[in-house]
């Protein structure tokens, strides 16, 4: 078999015969001389058939897109093309073999289409010919070796788990597959390996890790598939810190290895809390900075209703400084970010503008003493814009200015595209109250180990009690998470009560897992990084449907072979389910 090599011919090849294959990405008949770029996975190569070659009326005759094989001699160009890696040369064509001939095709392969994303979609193995999207794909097996590489020097081993398996609760909804051998019971499929994990680690396997398919269907984003791919680790005998410091590695070592770039190690860590108190988030992009200030104090005796109220119902008031860009904001400007705001449920945005005279919303009706609190304390300059958010809520206002200060950075170019800022998220809350259920639900799942310190919290005191878990926060994605496990079958029965689950419940979703915790099972605690995230990151996209082959649509369907789709109603049958149309 034939190497890989239309696009890796240069001068150094003049004089070579060789044999190429590909396709016909564009073919130029200047009448006596016909030119032809033969594409394959490497990239392009001109192939030259003057009028003299038996194959002139054949070559003349290819549509874009056929299958060629030719042979031929490399030569110098005469005039070269300092744009193409193989500008320099041409190969003359002394065999033309046309494997196979193309229809026309519903859009032009190349980096720059102007094809909707959904005919792409449609046509995926046509996109896929794009090599913009094999760059993609490419660099996604070489971060999987890396990942494989490094894993495997540090002892762990490739363990496949179970797809079809009972649900694990990942808090994400299950994709369900009836058994035809029990009818009316079904398999989830895994949306982790989470407890298979575990079991493994029962099972002495010490250093488990897997490149694994996850499922979940849950509303769709840039950054989320119903279908993902996870790296999935665990290790007995570790506390949190061998884990983040072997995944650090992990992470550097694919930065090194696939992008040449050293991860200054170790990460910054910052802990849950103050990640939202400063970035109104748990995914902070600290590629810049713009931190969320606390001003709650500052309008502590204020005559403003708004605020008063807040300040008198120990709500929050919080601000965002965008440095020396007042000018740059118009009302038309600041509505629009006010109606941004709102879908954050916050109630609205007030603004002030820094000059010898202060304008902006609430211009007059803050004191001179709050305005000139303000200056000092948040070092305001001329130029400068405040935006204010107040409201009872705690995290509405977080949460807002959070997304606010990510919005700005895009608006500002704040961001240089070509930077990486890591960091760890760490002391995640053990639980969050849910309104639906009226209950505190696990923050990760419930498996998950409290700190030491708060395990006798975790009855009492839900709204404070820590664990040790952590993510793995780049540029603003998460990542990756994990935690250290509960290994404890006391402690686990303890985190179940918290969680209000009944013993049927525990015995019904968890018995086997719960059995198991009794058989000498280690400490130990893992992580799993979502791989397409990661080479989204990594090949510099903000759509996760570039980095897989063949993805799932916002409304988690598959475009090219129209899936999901009705079936037989035999299959049905033997599966002893109807549809209700109704
Ligand atoms: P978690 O739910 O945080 O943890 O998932 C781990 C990582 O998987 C990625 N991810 C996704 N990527 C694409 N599409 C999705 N729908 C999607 N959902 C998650 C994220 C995330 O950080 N079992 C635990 C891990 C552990 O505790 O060891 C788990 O699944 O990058």
């Amino acid at each position: 078999m034939e190497k890989i090599k239309n696009g890796t011919l240069t001068i150094n090849n003049v004089g070579e015969v060789v044999t190429l294959y590909g396709w016909v990405q564009k073919k130029r008949d200047l009448g006596g001389v016909v030119f032809i770029d033969l594409r394959d996975r490497s990239g392009i190569c001109q192939l030259v058939i003057r009028d003299n070659n038996s194959f002139y009326a054949l070559a003349s005759s290819l549509k874009n897109e056929s299958v060629l094989r030719v042979v031929g001699k490399i030569l110098e160009r005469e005039s070269k093309n300092p744009n193409l890696p193989t500008g320099d040369i041409e190969v003359e064509v002394s065999e033309l073999e046309l494997l196979n001939s193309s229809y026309d095709i519903p859009f032009e392969i190349s980096n720059d289409t102007t094809a909707l994303e959904d005919t792409r979609l449609k046509y995926r193995y046509l996109d896929l010919r794009r090599p913009i999207l094999q760059q993609k794909l490419i660099m996604r097996h070489k971060i999987t070796m890396a990942i494989r590489n490094f894993l495997d020097q540090e002892d762990f081993i490739e363990v496949e788990t179970p797809v079809l398996c009972k649900s694990t609760p990942e808090g994400a909804r299950d994709y369900l597959v009836p058994s035809r051998c029990n009818k009316g019971k079904f398999f989830a499929l895994p949306q982790s390996p989470q407890l298979f994990k575990q079991l493994l680690m029962v099972g002495g396997i010490q250093k488990y890790f897997q490149i694994a398919k996850c499922f979940r269907d849950e509303d769709l984003r840039s950054d989320r598939q119903p279908e993902f791919t996870q790296v999935d680790l665990e290790m007995s005998f570790v506390e949190q810190d061998d884990v983040m410091s072997l995944t650090e590695n992990l992470i550097a070592h694919v930065f090194k290895e696939v992008k040449g770039i050293e991860v200054k190690l170790p990460l910054t860590r910052m802990k849950y809390d103050d990640a939202i108190r400063l970035y109104g988030s748990d995914k902070p992009d600290l590629r810049f900075e713009m931190p969320i200030y606390d001003i709650t104090a500052i309008f502590k005796n204020t005559t403003f209703t708004v605020f008063k109220n807040v300040v008198d119902s120990s709500g929050t008031i919080n601000c965002l400084v965008v440095k020396n860009k007042a000018n740059e904001y118009s009302r038309k400007k600041l509505d629009q970010l006010t109606e941004f705001v709102k879908t954050y449920k916050a109630n609205g945005l007030a603004f002030l503008k820094i000059d010898d005279e202060i304008t902006g919303s609430i211009a007059k009706v803050v004191s001179q003493d709050e305005i000139e609190s303000l200056k000092e304390n948040l070092n305001l300059e001329k130029n400068d814009l405040i935006l204010i958010i107040a409201d009872l809520k705690y995290m509405t206002v977080k949460t807002a200015l959070g997304a606010l200060r990510c919005k700005l950075a895009k608006d500002l170019n704040l961001i240089n595209s070509n930077d990486y800022k890591l960091l760890w998220i760490t002391e995640f809350p053990s639980f969050e109250y849910s309104e639906e259920e009226n209950r505190y639900v696990s923050c990760h799942h419930p498996f998950t180990a409290p700190l030491d310190q708060d395990i006798d919290k975790l009855l009492t005191d839900k709204g404070n009690c820590y664990s040790k878990a952590y993510d793995i926060v780049i540029n603003g994605y998460e990542a990756g998470g994990g935690s250290i496990r509960i290994h404890n079958a006391d402690v686990q029965s303890k985190m179940f009560e918290a969680l209000e689950l009944s013993e049927e419940d525990i015995k019904n979703k968890f018995g086997f897992f719960t059995e198991a915790l009794k058989y000498g099972t280690p400490p130990h605690g893992g992580l799993a990084l979502g791989l397409d995230r990661l080479t989204m990151l990594l090949t510099e996209t903000d759509n996760i449907r570039d980095v897989i082959a063949f993805p799932k649509t916002a409304s988690a369907s598959d475009l090219m072979s129209e899936c999901p789709n009705i079936v037989d109603s035999k299959q049905l049958e033997e599966l002893g389910l109807s549809i209700n149309n109704s």
